[in-house]
């Protein structure tokens, strides 16, 4: 079975690891912080043992756990066939992680980026073999999300491209083709946009919060509304992907807002603090928070 090297351990990271290792895929994990590590250990332990009772992982929780190995450098990539780099939406410490991959990788080895937002073409740019960088954008939480988009950049080769839509299979998950490299790609124009406008709604002081997600749900069959979808990915994540867009000039996505902008500012990051457009209560709450009372 083909090894696989995740390149940080957040909410993305995290995800990906564990569904590779629930494919039965050798998975070694890297991060620059430790204790990023430790709690996407603790979550991927969390999530196998609910799936594995409830049948809905073919392995034991610890099978899949112990597929999982924790590196402390990259040097293990060179061994690997697939590179799956998760770390911040930051195009120049991507850039750099990509280079080093390049550099530290057998010719073979496809190295895939996460990104929401960044060309692929771009990432690719400081390789030397731009044809097997490819974009796996997969949504979140990825073990119960089914979608990765496979992006092809500009110097994809045709066999890169398919042998990706091919390991996506092979997750589990259902591949969209994104057959041209723009920003944002597909999807996230789509829910970018209905972002935007929400928040300008809200903002505008129109509708609140809980009227714009429960009128998605009842009104066009949303499991979850655009403001709940944030919360779970994460306010500050949201932020850099709109920074992003902007900086690429994908001015009709560009999700940017003093709103957004303050609730960052207030700590009010989203589900994986507690606190985001809901109030998170331990006994699984969701309690709208009054947004015109931050300064
Ligand atoms: N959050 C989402 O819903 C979502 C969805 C799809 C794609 N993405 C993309 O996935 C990527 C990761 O997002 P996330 O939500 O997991 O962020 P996150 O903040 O939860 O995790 C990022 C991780 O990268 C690590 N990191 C930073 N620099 C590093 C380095 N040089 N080497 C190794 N690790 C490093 C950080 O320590 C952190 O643990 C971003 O590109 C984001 O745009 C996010």
């Amino acid at each position: 079975m083909d090894k696989v090297l995740v390149i940080g351990a957040g909410f993305m990271g995290g995800g990906i690891t564990q569904v590779a290792a629930q494919a039965g895929y050798a998975v070694h994990l890297y991060d620059s912080k430790p204790e990023a590590i430790e709690a996407t250990l603790k979550q991927i332990s969390w999530s196998t043992e609910k799936l594995s009772v409830k049948g809905k992982i073919k392995d034991s929780a610890k099978a899949v756990q112990d597929r999982i190995s924790v590196v402390n450098d990259l040097s293990i990539a060179a061994q690997c066939q697939w590179v799956i780099e998760a770390v911040f939406e930051e195009e120049e410490l991507k850039k750099q992680i990509f280079k080093d991959l390049d550099e530290r990788c057998k010719p073979e080895t496809i190295l895939a980026s996460n990104t929401s937002s960044i060309p692929i073409t771009r990432l690719a740019s400081l390789t030397g073999h731009p044809q097997r960088v490819i974009g796996l954008h997969f949504f979140g939480p990825v073990p119960m999300m089914k979608l990765v988009e496979v992006i092809r950049g500009e110097k994809t080769s045709d066999e890169v491209f398919k042998k990706s839509v091919e390991f996506v299979n092979s997750l589990g998950q259902y591949p969209v083709k994104v057959m041209k490299d723009i920003p944002g790609f597909i999807m996230n124009r789509i829910s970018g946009a209905a972002f935007r406008e929400a928040l300008e709604l809200v903002e505008k002081g129109i509708a609140t919060v809980e009227d714009v997600d429960k009128g998605m749900h009842y009104g066009f069959n949303w499991n979850i509304g655009p403001f709940e979808i944030a919360d779970n990915a994460g306010l500050d994540t949201y932020m850099r992907v709109g920074k992003a867009f902007q900086a690429l000039g994908a001015g009709n996505i560009s999700v940017s807002s003093d709103l957004l902008e303050k609730m960052v500012a207030a700590g009010r990051l989203g589900r994986k603090v507690g606190k985001g457009f809901y109030d998170y209560t331990p006994d699984g709450k969701m309690i709208p928070f009054d947004v015109t009372s931050l300064k």
